[in-house]
Formats: C-alpha cells, sequence, structure tokens
C-alpha cells in the first residue's frame, strides 16, 4: 500500500547551516568577494562525501561492471548497483527493476517518448504538456508528433504561474496518449498539484510521466504515494554528478517496452538471427554506463537521506519566503512566478536592466545567478519577457546570501543610475 504524500511546511527553527561546510566549492572568494551560490536550480553543488566516492571509485575500484571475474569489477559493481539500491529506496520505488541509469532527465524523457509512447501512437492521438514545461519535456514530444502524427496539447497557465485547472480537465478526457508534466517548474518554481492531476488522468486512463528535475533536490518524493508512471530526474541538481540520472518506471511498462538503445549489457543472448534482451532494468542500459557518475548519486541521495528531506524542504521553503519578502522590497522589481505553491527559486526583472547584464553585475560581486530563458522559453512568452534573472537556493543557502543577492541588486540599480 502507498503511503500518503507529506506536506511540506516552512519552519524557521530547521538548522542546516553546519551543512555549507560539507561543500567545499562555498569557501572561496569570486572576484574578491565570497561566493554567493544561487544558481542550484542549474546545476547544485557537491558535498565532500559525492567528490570522494566518486575519486575513490577512480583512486581504487575503476572498472567495467557486470562483465569482469576480477576484484575489481566486482567491486565497481558492486558500488554501482548499491547506487541504484539507495536511489530506489530514496524514491520509495516497488523494487530495484524500476530504476533505469540514464544521462539525465532529458535522455529518461526521450525514452519514454520514443520506447512507452512511439509504438502506440497514431495521427490525430494526443500529448498533453503544459505552458510551464522545460524544453526537455517539450522537444522530445515534437519529435514524437514529427514522427508519428500526434498533435501536442498545451495547458494553459495564469498570471501567477499556476495551471489552468479548469482546462486541463476538458483537455485530460479528449484522447490524450500521454501526460507529461513537470512536478516544479524551473522557471517560476510553481509547485505543480501532482497527485491531482496524477488521479484526474487516471480515471481516463492517461499515464503520467512527471518532470521531477527541479522537484527531488528540494522535497520528499514517493513514487509509490504519487502513483505516477514515469517520474524523470537528474543526480547534478540534486548534489550528484553531470552526466547522470533517473527513470523511474512502473515494471508493468518497462516489461512491455522495447529497449530505447541496443548495445552490450542490455542482451541476454545475441545470435545474427536474433537477440533476446537482459532483464529490468539493463534492459535500458545499453553500453558501458556512467558507473562513476551512478556512484556519486548514490552518495548524494546518502548525503540528502542523512539530512531528511522533510527538514530541507522546511528549510528552503523558509528561506524561499524570506527571499521572496526581501526581494518583493527593493524598488523597480518584478516577481515573475507568484504561485502559491512554491518551491527553490525566484525569477525577476529589475527595472528595464537586461538580466544579463544584471547577471554580470552581481557576478562581480561574488553572487551567481542564472539569466536568460531558463530553456522554458515558452513561460516567458507567457510573459512577453526575452528572459529573466533568477535566484535558486539549495540546502547550503542562508538569509546572509539572500541579503548579499538584495545588496548586489541594490548596487546594480546605481551601476545603472536607476
Ligand atoms: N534546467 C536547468 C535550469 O533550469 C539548466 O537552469
Amino acid at each position: 500500500m502507498s503511503k500518503p504524500l507529506q506536506t511540506v511546511k516552512s519552519d524557521p527553527h530547521v538548522d542546516l547551516s553546519a551543512c555549507r561546510t560539507d561543500f567545499p566549492v562555498l569557501a572561496q572568494e569570486i572576484n574578491g568577494e565570497p561566493l554567493v551560490y544561487l544558481d542550484s536550480a542549474a546545476s547544485a553543488q557537491q558535498p565532500e562525501s559525492v567528490i570522494d566516492a566518486v575519486a575513490e571509485y577512480h583512486r581504487h575500484n575503476h572498472a567495467n561492471v557486470h562483465r569482469g571475474v576480477h576484484t575489481l569489477s566486482h567491486r565497481a559493481t558492486e558500488a554501482y548497483e548499491a547506487a541504484r539500491d539507495a536511489i530506489a529506496g530514496f524514491i520509495n520505488a516497488r523494487s530495484r527493476r524500476e530504476v533505469v541509469f540514464t544521462s539525465g532527465t532529458t535522455e529518461s524523457i526521450n525514452l519514454v517518448a520514443q520506447s512507452f509512447c512511439r509504438p502506440g501512437l497514431k495521427r490525430g492521438d494526443r500529448i498533453l504538456l503544459s505552458q510551464l514545461e522545460h524544453h526537455s519535456n517539450i522537444v522530445p514530444w515534437q519529435l514524437l508528433c514529427e514522427q508519428t502524427g500526434a498533435e501536442l496539447l498545451v495547458v494553459p497557465i495564469d498570471e501567477r504561474g499556476e495551471l489552468d485547472l479548469v482546462t486541463f480537465n476538458r483537455q485530460i478526457e479528449s484522447g490524450v496518449k500521454i501526460l507529461a508534466i513537470a512536478h516544479v517548474s524551473n522557471a517560476l518554481g510553481t509547485v505543480l498539484p501532482a497527485q491531482e492531476l496524477i488521479r484526474r488522468a487516471q480515471q481516463h486512463g492517461v499515464p503520467v510521466l512527471l518532470d521531477g528535475a527541479q522537484a527531488v533536490p528540494h522535497m520528499p518524493v514517493d513514487v509509490q504515494a504519487l502513483d505516477c508512471d514515469f517520474y524523470a530526474f537528474s543526480g547534478h541538481k540534486m548534489c550528484g554528478p553531470t552526466g547522470i540520472g533517473i527513470l523511474y518506471a512502473r515494471e508493468q511498462h518497462l516489461e512491455r517496452m522495447p529497449p530505447y538503445q541496443g548495445g552490450g549489457d542490455m542482451i541476454l543472448e545475441v545470435r545474427f538471427e536474433g537477440t533476446t534482451y537482459n532483464d529490468l532494468p539493463y534492459k535500458f542500459e545499453a553500453g558501458t554506463p556512467n558507473i562513476s557518475g551512478a556512484i556519486g548519486l548514490g552518495a548524494a541521495v546518502r548525503y540528502l537521506t542523512g539530512i531528511g528531506m522533510e527538514r530541507i524542504a522546511a528549510h528552503e521553503s523558509e528561506l524561499l519566503r524570506y527571499m521572496t519578502e526581501r526581494l518583493s522590497e527593493v524598488p523597480g522589481i518584478r516577481l515573475i512566478g507568484t504561485a502559491r505553491q512554491k518551491a527553490s527559486l525566484q525569477s525577476f526583472l529589475l527595472d528595464d536592466i537586461h538580466p544579463h547584464d544584471l547577471g554580470t553585475i552581481v557576478d562581480h560581486q561574488g553572487v551567481a545567478i542564472r539569466t536568460g530563458h531558463h530553456c522554458a522559453m515558452p513561460v516567458m512568452d507567457f510573459f512577453g519577457v526575452p528572459g529573466t534573472a533568477r535566484a535558486s537556493l539549495a540546502l547550503y543557502n542562508n538569509r546572509d546570501d539572500v541579503d548579499r543577492l538584495v545588496a548586489s541588486l541594490t548596487k546594480a540599480k546605481e551601476i545603472f543610475g536607476r
């Protein structure tokens, strides 16, 4: 039986200040100022334990997995598979067979589009997305539409950056073959009502893929409680290495899906007359995998679990409340993305200063933020802007970071004479 979803509450008493020293990259100056890192939505920093786990593997245990009888290959295989177990536990998958290593969220979504959806899609079938998707949850579906004649349907958003649920409820019953939707928006920080969307989709027999890239690092995620069909996320946004990610999928889907790529490791037997495929999840892991990435991601999961995702969520929720309040006080600021349920980040514009100029000026003061369209051009189109500045939080941020951001914006205003 699935566990109920936990509700994340802001709690000013959660103190994660001791975590900051776990992240060696943060202890440096940039342009003569102590680094303030507010770009974790693009890529989060790695704690010492992740860096060490990867280094330990390279120093002492590097070999290929699943292939050797020698000691190093056994060690590498053990560490790689232990990472899978840690990740399965972290998201509460029913079985390790449901946890596929990929290169990241993008590959996970492409895998579902090509392997789960493509074989059954026909002209006129519909794929339902939302206006606030990251490009990685748009373009794979556009490719699929070109290949099959299927069509995209897009759930609109409102000025706050919330989903138009009335329209969604109409769209979901109009011949939709899959709902592929963000759990948390990377450009706006909106937390989508995932459980409600999934429940509605299930009423109409529509499978659901959640893009969890911006959710997994910031809140407890339980795939059984969500009852989603697919859940995609990336290692580097959750304090792990780049180039590694996960596709969680219900076992019954993976059993039926054809392989996404062919190659070594995903086979049982290869003859020129035909090939039989490996068991789950290896059927979807062709070729030598990103072994060190997986081991690093396993270490990241252990690190986050050690702190506790509820505590991380409560800390970030309180910090986001503080950041929103402080940013709102800056004259000339326009907050983009003001949904009632938000996580971890705030997009904004300041006067008529171009976001890239703003990003450069705050960087001169040691403050790292992201600027641009955040790989979510349809969101920018909706708000009628070419891009925004975006400050995004992680467990290692604190109020001083927010104060430094606000001070650097005030300085930018002075420089631009605003
Ligand atoms: N998807 C990443 C971001 O939001 C790159 O910045």
